[in-house]
C-alpha cells in the first residue's frame, strides 16, 4: 500500500472528451478549465493532487467519425489525440497525465474490471435487439440511429441517449427509428450481449446518494429521479471491432461498450501517471486509500453516468474510490445561441492561439462564464470589458502603480519599520477576503472566488488613492516608504491568490516581488522587506477595439475535420463500413 499523505490527497478528473471532434470554448469552460483550477488550487494547499484525463477514443463516436471522414479509427484517434492535448496544453490546463483509452495499460485495466465484476456475478448473458442495416450487413451503432424520445418527444433523440432530456436509451426505445446516414428505418436483430445488472446496486446507490449533500443540487436530482425509475440491467458489450476486446468465451469478436470502457480511464490513466513518475505504487493511495477525495468535473450531459452507471460500476467491482464530489457543469453558449460549428457560431479552440492574446486573458474572461449554476453566454462585449476594466483597471492598475512607485523612488527595496492601526486593518481585511477567497476554491466556486481577488485589488487601489504616496514622497519620506510597504503586501496577497486562476500572470507578478513561499492557506506572516529585481513591466495591457475585432475574426473559425487529414488521404486509408 502506498505510504500515507500527510494533509490526505485528491483525485482531480475530468471527463475524457471523445476524439471525434475538436474541443470549442464551451467544452473547456464545461470541465477542463474549472478541474484546472481546483488541481492548481489543491496542489497550492499542499494535498497531495493528481490530475487526471485523457482521450476518449474507443466505440461507437470514433467510428462513426473515422466511417465519415473515410479514414481508420486509428488515423483520426492519434491525430486527435495531439490536437487535443495541444489546446488544452496552450490553455495552461495543467494535466499529470493526459493519456489515451487506446494505450494498452487501459485495455488490460478494463478487461481486469470486468473480469472482477464477472466472477462477482455483477455481468448476465443475455440477447439484445440491434438496429441492424440489411444493405451493409452490419449492427448499426447506437449513434447511428436517430428517433423520437419516448420520454420527451424530441424528434432527434440519439440511439444511445437523448440530448433534450438526457434519459438514457437503447435504440429500440425510439419511436421512428431511422438510420442517421440513408435515413432508412433499421431492422432489428438478435445478438448476443453481456449485461451489467445495474439493480443489484441500486439499494447502495440510492443510500450514497442520499448522503451527497454537499452536491450541487441539479445534480443530486438528476440522480434521485434515474433511481426512482429503478434501475435496469444495461448492455456493456458491442458489436464493433474499435474497442476493448471481450475477454470471454464466446464473446470473441465483441468490445466493450465506449461507456463502460471510458470511465476505467480514469483508474488507467492515474497508474500509468503513477508508473511514468517512478511512484509505482502510487495510484493505490488515489483509488483505494478512503481519505482520498475523488473530484469528477464534466458537463451536464454526462450526469447520468457519472451518478449511476459509474458509481454502480465501482460498486459492483468493490475497492475503489467513489467520486467524492462530481462537479456537473452546465453548458456555455456564444451571443446567446448555442455553439455550432457548422454555421461557425462559437470560439473555436484551436484558432484561439492565432488570435494573439496572452492564454491568461482568455482565462480571465472564461472564468466568469464557467457555467457553475446555470447555463452561460461568450459574449465579446463583455470579454473585452471585463478584461480591460476589471484585470487592467483594477488588478493589473494596483500591481503595477505600486511596483512602479518602489522602483522609481526606493530603488526596489521598500523596508517596513512600524505600523499604523490603518494599515493593519487594511492588512486584516485583505487577509479575511484571502480566507474567503480559498473557502468558496474549496467548495469549488471559482467565479465567486476570483470576486474576491479583484476585492482585494479595489481595497488596495482605494488605499493608495487615499494615501497620495506621489504627494507623501516630498513630504514624510518614510511614512511614504510605509505606505508602499503596505501596498506591495496588498500586491503580493493577489499574487499568490491569483495563481490557480491566471497561472502565467501570477508567476510574473511573484518573481516581481520575490516572493519565495507561495503556497495558500498559511498564516502568511507579512515580510518586513521587499527587493523588487527589475523595472516593473506592464502585467495585463487594454484590448483595443482592434484587437478585439481582430481575435473575433480568427478566433470564430472552425477548421473542418477534413482538414486534419486533407494530407494523408490516399489509397489504403479508407476504412468504409467494413471497418466496424
Ligand atoms: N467522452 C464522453 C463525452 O465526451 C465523456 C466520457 S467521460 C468518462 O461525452 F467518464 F467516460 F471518461
Ligand atoms: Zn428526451
Amino acid at each position: 500500500m502506498a505510504r500515507r499523505a500527510k494533509k490526505g490527497r485528491v483525485l482531480v478528473l475530468c471527463a475524457l472528451p471523445y476524439t471525434n471532434g475538436v474541443p470549442h470554448i464551451g467544452n473547456l469552460v464545461g470541465s477542463h478549465l474549472p478541474a484546472d483550477i481546483f488541481a492548481r488550487y489543491c496542489r497550492l494547499k499542499g494535498v497531495e493532487t493528481a490530475f487526471i484525463g485523457g482521450t476518449d477514443e474507443n466505440g461507437t463516436p470514433t467510428e462513426v467519425s473515422a466511417l465519415e471522414l473515410k479514414i481508420t479509427p486509428k488515423e483520426l484517434t492519434d491525430e486527435l489525440y495531439e490536437v487535443h492535448r495541444s489546446i488544452y496544453e496552450w490553455f495552461g490546463i495543467s494535466y499529470d497525465n493526459f493519456s489515451r483509452t487506446s494505450n494498452p495499460t487501459h485495455h488490460s485495466t478494463t478487461q481486469d474490471f470486468f473480469r472482477v465484476i464477472y466472477r462477482k456475478g455483477y455481468v448476465s448473458e443475455g440477447v439484445q435487439r440491434l438496429p441492424y442495416c440489411e444493405k451493409d450487413r452490419i449492427f448499426l451503432p447506437d449513434r447511428y440511429v436517430e428517433g423520437t424520445c419516448p420520454v420527451c418527444g424530441y424528434q432527434f433523440a440519439r440511439g444511445d441517449q437523448c440530448e433534450n432530456c438526457s434519459t438514457l436509451l437503447d435504440p429500440v426505445q425510439l419511436v421512428n427509428p431511422r438510420c442517421k446516414v440513408d435515413g432508412s428505418a433499421p431492422v432489428f436483430k438478435d445478438s448476443g450481449q453481456l449485461f451489467l445488472e445495474l439493480g443489484k446496486v441500486q439499494k447502495r446507490l440510492e443510500e450514497w446518494i442520499s448522503t451527497r449533500k454537499a452536491w450541487r443540487s441539479q445534480v443530486v436530482a438528476l440522480a434521485e429521479g434515474w433511481l426512482k425509475e429503478g434501475l435496469k440491467k444495461r448492455s456493456i458489450t458491442r458489436d464493433l471491432r474499435w474497442g476493448v476486446p471481450v475477454p470471454l468465451k464466446g464473446f470473441e469478436g465483441k468490445v466493450f461498450y465506449v461507456w463502460f470502457d471510458a470511465p476505467i480511464g480514469y483508474i488507467s490513466a492515474t497508474k500509468e501517471w503513477a508508473v511514468a513518475s517512478g511512484k509505482e505504487d502510487e495510484w493505490k493511495g488515489f483509488w483505494l486509500d478512503k481519505r482520498t477525495r475523488v473530484y469528477n468535473f464534466l458537463g451536464k450531459d454526462n450526469i447520468p453516468f457519472h451518478t449511476i452507471f459509474w458509481p454502480g460500476m465501482l460498486f459492483a467491482h468493490g475497492g475503489f474510490n467513489l467520486p467524492y464530489d462530481v462537479v456537473g457543469l452546465q453548458f456555455c453558449n456564444y451571443e446567446g445561441d448555442k455553439i455550432s460549428k457548422s454555421r461557425n457560431q462559437g470560439v473555436f479552440c484551436e484558432s484561439v492561439p492565432e488570435a494573439g492574446l496572452d492564454p491568461d486573458i482568455w482565462r480571465y474572461y472564461l472564468i466568469h462564464i464557467i457555467p457553475e449554476t446555470r447555463d452561460t453566454d461568450f459574449k465579446w462585449e463583455e470579454f473585452k470589458s471585463r478584461v480591460n476594466n476589471e484585470l487592467v483597471a483594477n488588478i493589473g492598475n494596483f500591481v503595477h502603480r505600486t511596483t512602479t512607485f518602489a522602483w522609481n523612488n526606493f530603488g526596489g527595496e521598500v523596508t517596513r519599520k512600524r505600523w499604523t492601526a490603518e494599515e493593519r486593518e487594511l492588512l486584516r481585511r485583505a487577509s479575511a477576503l484571502a480566507r474567503e477567497a480559498e473557502g468558496l476554491l474549496e467548495s469549488v466556486h471559482f467565479r465567486d472566488a476570483l470576486s474576491r481577488v479583484l476585492a482585494v485589488a479595489d481595497l488596495g487601489n482605494e488605499f493608495f488613492q487615499r494615501k497620495q504616496p506621489w504627494k507623501m514622497i516630498n513630504e514624510n519620506r518614510s511614512d511614504c516608504e510605509e505606505v508602499i510597504h503596505t501596498c506591495l503586501l496588498v500586491a503580493e496577497q493577489i499574487g499568490v491568490l491569483l495563481q490557480p486562476f491566471l497561472p502565467g500572470s501570477a508567476k510574473k507578478v511573484l518573481d516581481l516581488l520575490g516572493t519565495d513561499d507561495r503556497s495558500l492557506a498559511k498564516a502568511r506572516k507579512p515580510r518586513r522587506a521587499f527587493k523588487i529585481a527589475a523595472a516593473p513591466q506592464v502585467p495585463f495591457k487594454r484590448l483595443d477595439e482592434d484587437q478585439v475585432q481582430k481575435a473575433k475574426a480568427l478566433a470564430t473559425r472552425s477548421r473542418p475535420m477534413k482538414d486534419y487529414f486533407a494530407a494523408r488521404k490516399g489509397p489504403g486509408s479508407v476504412a468504409g463500413l467494413d471497418g466496424l
